[in-house]
C-alpha cells in the first residue's frame, strides 16, 4: 500500500536567486515499509523535499498525501496521528535535541504528548527504548544531558525518541553525515534494524552514493539533480546500470577499493565524464546539459520526461539520450559485484 506519495511538487522560495526551482514537479512515492533513498549533490533540493513530506513547507505546487489524503487538508484528528507517524532524524543531533532537557525529559516528553505511556509506565518504556539503539539502560544514564554524551550516542537518543513514537514513515536527512566514520554503520544498521522491527518506511537522505548505497539495499533510488529527479529505480538495477549521466558520473565517484579497478576507472569513458564536473543547472531544456558531457542541441532547449527505461519496470531516466552513457558494469568489470557493500566506499564521507 502506497503510504505517502508525493505529486507534481514544485517549489520556490520567497527570496531566492536563482530561477531554478528548489523542487521541480517532483513525483516520489513511499510503500509502506520500503524504503526510498534520495541523492543528489549539496543544494539540489534534498532536504526542501524532505521538509515538503513533513509538511514543514508547504510547496507553491502540487500535493503530498498521507494514505491517500493531503496533508494540508486533513481533521484535527488526521493531522494529530501524521503528525505522529511520519518523523524526521537530522544531519546534527546536537541541534536536534534541547540541551536543558536530560536524556529521560527527551524521550518522555514525547511520549506522553502523543499519550504513548502514561507517567507511572513511562520508566520502563524508557529502559526499553535505550535498550533498543544500544544505550546504556540505567538511571544513570537518564540523568545525563546531551552534552555529557558523544556525537553517536546523541544519535542513538534522537532515534530513541523518534521510534518511541512508533512511526510509519521516518525521513532521515543525512543522519549519519556527522557522525564519525567509525560509527556510521552502526548506525545504519540500527536504523534498518527497526524498520523490519517496526515496518517502518523510510526516505534516506543523503549525498553520499556509497551510504545510500549500503542503506538502500531492496529498496529504490531517487537521483535528484536542482529540483529534478532525473533517474528514478529499483537500488541494484540502478546502480548496476544507471541510465543518466549524472547518476553515472556519482557512481563514478564513489571510492573503490581495489587499485586495479580505480585505474581502469581513469580510462577510456569515464576520461570524458571527468572533464564536466561542474557547470550550473541549466534553466531550459534539460537541467543538467550544461555540465552532460553527452548534451546536444536538443538538450539545451526540450525538457526530457522522466520515462521507463529499459527492461525493468519502474526503471525511470529523464534524459534524451540515455544509449551514450557508458556502461558501467564494463567499466568496472567483474569486480563490480564485489563493490556492493565494500567498507572502504560504504565509510567514505565527502
Ligand atoms: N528557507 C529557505 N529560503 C530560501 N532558500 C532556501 C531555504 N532553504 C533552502 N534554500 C535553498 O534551496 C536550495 C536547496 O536547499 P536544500 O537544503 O534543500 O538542499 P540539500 O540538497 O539538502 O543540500 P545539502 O546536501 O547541502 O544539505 C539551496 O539553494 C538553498 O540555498
Ligand atoms: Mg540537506
Amino acid at each position: 500500500m502506497t503510504l505517502l506519495s508525493v505529486s507534481d511538487v514544485t517549489h520556490r522560495y520567497p527570496i531566492t536567486v536563482s530561477e531554478i526551482p528548489v523542487l521541480n514537479r517532483v513525483n516520489l512515492e513511499v510503500e509502506e515499509g520500503s524504503v526510498v533513498a534520495v541523492v543528489g549533490e549539496s543544494g539540489c533540493g534534498k532536504t526542501s523535499l524532505g521538509r515538503v513530506i513533513v509538511g514543514l513547507v508547504r510547496p507553491l505546487e502540487g500535493e503530498v498525501r498521507y494514505e491517500g489524503k493531503d496533508i494540508w487538508d486533513l481533521s484535527k484528528k488526521e493531522h494529530a496521528a501524521y503528525r505522529r507517524a511520519v518523523q524526521v532524524v537530522h544531519q546534527d543531533p546536537y541541534a536536534s535535541l534541547n540541551p536543558g532537557l536530560t536524556v529521560e525529559e527527551t524521550l518522555k516528553t514525547g511520549l506522553l504528548y502523543h499519550h504513548i505511556v502514561t507517567r507511572r509506565t513511562a520508566r520502563s518504556e524508557l529502559f526499553r527504548l535505550l535498550e533498543s539503539v544500544g544505550l546504556e539502560a540505567t538511571p544513570a544514564f537518564l540523568r545525563r544531558y546531551p552534552h555529557q554524551l558523544s556525537g553517536g550516542q546523541r544519535q542513538r537518543l534522537v532515534i530513541a525518541r523518534t521510534m518511541g513514537l512508533r512511526p510509519r514513515l521516518v525521513v532521515a536527512d543525512e543522519a549519519v553525515s556527522m557522525l564519525d566514520v567509525s560509527m556510521r554503520v552502526a548506525v545504519l544498521d540500527l536504523l534498518l534494524s527497526m524498520r523490519s522491527e517496526l515496518n517502518l518506511a523510510y526516505v534516506f537522505i543523503s549525498h553520499d552514493f556509497g551510504v545510500v548505497r549500503y542503506f538502500a539495499r531492496g529498496g529504490r533510488i531517487v537521483v535528484m539533480f536542482f529540483g529534478v529527479v532525473v533517474e528514478e529505480g529499483p537500488a541494484e538495477q540502478l546502480i548496476r546500470h544507471p541510465r543518466h549521466p549524472y547518476t553515472f558520473l556519482l557512481l563514478d565517484a564513489v571510492p573503490v577499493p581495489d587499485p586495479k579497478v580505480a585505474r581502469r576507472r581513469r580510462t577510456e569513458a569515464t576520461k570524458v565524464a571527468a572533464e564536466r564536473v561542474t557547470g550550473e543547472p541549466s534553466a531550459t531544456g534539460c537541467v543538467f546539459s550544461n555540465r552532460c558531457p553527452y548534451a546536444e542541441d536538443k538538450c539545451r532547449v526540450d525538457t526530457p520526461p522522466l520515462v521507463d527505461s529499459g527492461p525493468q519496470h519502474g526503471h525511470r531516466v529523464a534524459c534524451w539520450f540515455p544509449d551514450k552513457v557508458p556502461d558501467l558494469q564494463a567499466v568496472l568489470g567483474a569486480s563490480a559485484e564485489g563493490r556492493a557493500m565494500p567498507e572502504g566506499a560504504v565509510l567514505s564521507g565527502r
